[in-house]
């Protein structure tokens, strides 16, 4: 649905984006996660054509986003809405007249039965059925965030582009933003780009993730898979080099996937092999309602081969750390 391709950009002598190729499906939540400077705010930004890119080709459902033709550059933009970390909420509007906004910024009546009816079933849908009067000053930020939630849905958007939307909100909010998102890709079918400097987002929504860095792609798949065995830069993203791994003896580390985390191959291996090892490091974690982990252990150099053939027939993935 949206694909780009080597999209480079430059602020004067800054390169920002240097050749991006992404491509996200109709319907998919995509995510885009880097370190804070690395352009992904600019590549969202060039994907809604609020900023110009100098070389590369994106396209949103094959039409181009280019700056040659304004009028077909304004059509391709009301079909994205945004939302951003701050909420940009009009404090002198309520949330009514705030949700309506974008309508009236297209020249759109936003009191008749008709329009009334969709913003009020908006305001509903994000929840807050009981504010629609309410100033944002009288709003919490996740509250705030439902209410621009609702504004970005208002011209019925075929895609929908977060950036750091849930940064400013605790884990539990966060937690429920996401969950509404999840609800609004899966019901009204909207093709959702979060962009985000949190795993957690990526590990509760994301159906695929980018891993952006200093502006090139250093990784692209699904999260769990990146999780399950990260690249060097990606480990490095997540800062998930142990430091206090033992010197002494062989550090391997297991990765265990949906299917075979309830497995027990530690404690049989421990039976079958009669070998001692110690756990090192270990984490288990949610992807969407999947469970996957990793764990180090530390065996002797004598039960290396015997470990290493052990694990390969039990078909756990596995890898000997340096
Ligand atoms: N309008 C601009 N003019 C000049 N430089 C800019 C401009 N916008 C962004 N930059 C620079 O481009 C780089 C990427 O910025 P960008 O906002 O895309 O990063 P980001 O990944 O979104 O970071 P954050 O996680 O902090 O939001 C930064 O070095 C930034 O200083
Ligand atoms: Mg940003």
């Amino acid at each position: 649905m949206i694909k780009l391709e080597n999209v480079k950009k430059n602020f004067g002598d800054l390169s920002v984006l240097r050749g991006i190729s992404i491509e996200i499906q109709d319907r998919q939540i995509y995510g885009i996660i880097g370190q804070s400077g690395a352009g992904k705010s600019t590549l969202l930004r060039c994907i809604n054509g609020l900023e110009s890119y100098d070389s590369g080709t994106i396209t949103v459902n094959g039409a181009p986003v280019s700056f040659e033709n304004k009028n077909e550059l304004r059509k391709l933009q009301k079909k994205m809405g945004m939302i951003f970390q701050n909420f940009n909420l009009l404090n002198r509007l309520d949330v009514y007249d705030n949700v309506a906004l974008p309508m009236k910024f297209w020249g759109m009546k936003t009191k008749t039965p008709e329009a009334e009816k969709k913003i009020r079933g908006l305001i509903e849908l994000v929840g807050l059925g009981d504010k629609i009067h309410a100033r944002p000053r009288e709003l919490s930020g996740g509250q705030k965030q439902r209410v621009a939630i609702a504004r970005a849905l208002v011209l019925d958007p075929e895609i929908l582009l977060c950036d750091e939307a849930t940064s400013a909100l605790d884990p539990g909010i966060t937690r429920e933003i996401l969950a509404l998102l999840q609800k609004i890709n899966k019901e009204m079918g909207i093709t959702i780009i979060v962009v985000t400097h949190q795993m957690e987002v990526v590990k509760q929504i994301c159906e695929q993730v980018a891993f952006i860095k200093d502006g090139s792609v250093i990784a692209e798949g699904k999260p769990e898979e990146l999780f399950v065995k990260p690249t060097k830069e990606v480990k490095a993203f997540l800062q998930e080099e142990s430091d206090h791994l033992p010197e002494e003896g062989i550090n391997i580390q297991l990765f265990f996937t949906d299917e075979s985390s309830d497995n027990p191959v530690i404690t049989m291996m421990a039976r079958e092999l009669n070998v001692d090892f110690s756990i090192c490091w270990a984490k288990l974690e949610d992807f969407r309602s999947s469970v996957y982990g990793s764990l180090v252990i530390n065996v002797k150099e004598k039960d290396k081969e015997k470990v290493c053939a052990y694990l390969d027939q039990a078909k756990v993935l596995w890898e000997v750390l340096d």
